[in-house]
């Protein structure tokens, strides 16, 4: 390509204005590329701050649909949801994840009675109905069990499916688990039920918040590297994507997000799927604990990060800062 040189090129007249740097923006964010994660609880009228996530909350059942109007009104396309299961129906294997009435299924049906035209994400994973906090069955020495677990998180998905879940999210990092779900959505007629692979899901220490919300963090014995991946590796990553689309996803996620657009943007530009991002649980606890430190704009910080994402290539981004970088959108 030729360019010509200082002075015919000045790039600084293209950023003089305003009007003039939004006429070259090359990257657009919009309300519709943004997923909410959702935490659920028991109870009546319950809005349970988490205390880790400032400004996020667990909200009741009755309460939910209320949560998924307001996301609608502000043009968010997608939420997605996680359980806070009461510490007593929590088990070593997990079996209440495959409860048709369970808080997930629960409240699934609640966001569709109240926003039938609004999707639903949900995790596919047993850490928020275990006793242990593992993703799987945990054999006598602490190891997840990959088969084992696979073939109750297909149970889980169907489940989910029925339920009225639009995308099934499996974020347990088990092998082989991508195409099982597969092929029983497509045996049990949920043909158009989307999966959106956790494919790149790192062992990370950003998780620490959501653990909290869920309820999983205090129960979780040992850590979970010999399941999620290695910080350290980015051809691994290329190698589940490529797994996980070969067995039948329809969208990949890459987990955590700030510290891995490298893996963002590797994976867009080898594999052109759609590809989303999860700024997770400890990165918006890093930007709100700036925020009240007095060492940065909320505001600036939400939509720069969020902006980042899409320039690597993200299709869309689960965010907690979802609802409030939608109002900073509408303007
Ligand atoms: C559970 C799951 C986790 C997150 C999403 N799904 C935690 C974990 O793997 O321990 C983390 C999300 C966040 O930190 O915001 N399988």
């Amino acid at each position: 390509m030729t360019q010509a040189s200082f002075p015919a090129l000045r790039l600084r007249r293209t950023r003089a204005s305003a009007w003039s740097r939004a006429l070259v923006a090359e990257t657009h964010l919009s309300p519709a590329h943004l997923i909410w994660p959702l935490f659920v609880t028991e109870g009546q009228g319950v809005t349970d701050p988490v205390k880790t996530l400032p400004g996020v909350s667990r909200h009741s059942i009755d309460r939910i649909g209320a949560v998924a109007k307001e996301a609608k009104a502000l043009g968010i396309g997608c939420l997605a949801l996680f359980p806070n299961t009461p510490r007593d129906l929590r088990t070593h294997d997990g079996r209440e994840a495959l409860n048709p009435d369970n808080l997930m299924c629960r409240a699934i049906r609640a966001i569709k009675d109240a926003v039938p035209d609004i999707g639903v994400l949900t995790d596919v994973a047993l850490d928020p109905y275990t006793s242990h906090g593992h993703d799987g069955l945990v054999d006598a020495t602490g190891y997840v069990l990959n088969d084992e677990t696979s073939e109750l998180l297909v149970a889980q998905a169907l489940v989910q499916a029925e339920a009225g879940a639009d995308i099934v999210a499996p974020s347990d990092m088990m092998d082989g688990r991508v195409g099982a779900i597969r092929a029983a959505l497509e045996a049990g007629g949920h043909r158009n039920v989307q999966i959106m692979a956790y494919s790149a899901k790192y062992a990370s220490a950003f998780y620490g918040p959501f653990r909290d919300a869920v309820g999983s963090g205090g129960l979780l014995k040992g850590d979970k590297r010999a399941y999620q991946m290695d910080y350290a590796n980015a051809e691994e990553a290329l190698r589940e994507v490529a797994l996980d689309l070969a067995e039948g996803a329809d969208s990949v996620m890459v987990k955590p997000g700030l510290p891995y657009l490298d893996i963002i943007r590797r994976v867009k530009e080898r594999f052109e799927v759609p590809v989303f991002a999860y700024q997770v649980s400890g990165e918006y606890a890093m930007i709100e604990a700036a925020v009240a430190a007095g060492a940065g704009d909320r505001d600036a910080l939400v939509l720069e990060a969020l902006t980042a994402f899409r320039r690597a290539g993200c299709s869309g981004i689960l965010t907690y800062h979802a609802a409030h970088a939608a109002r900073l959108l509408a303007g």
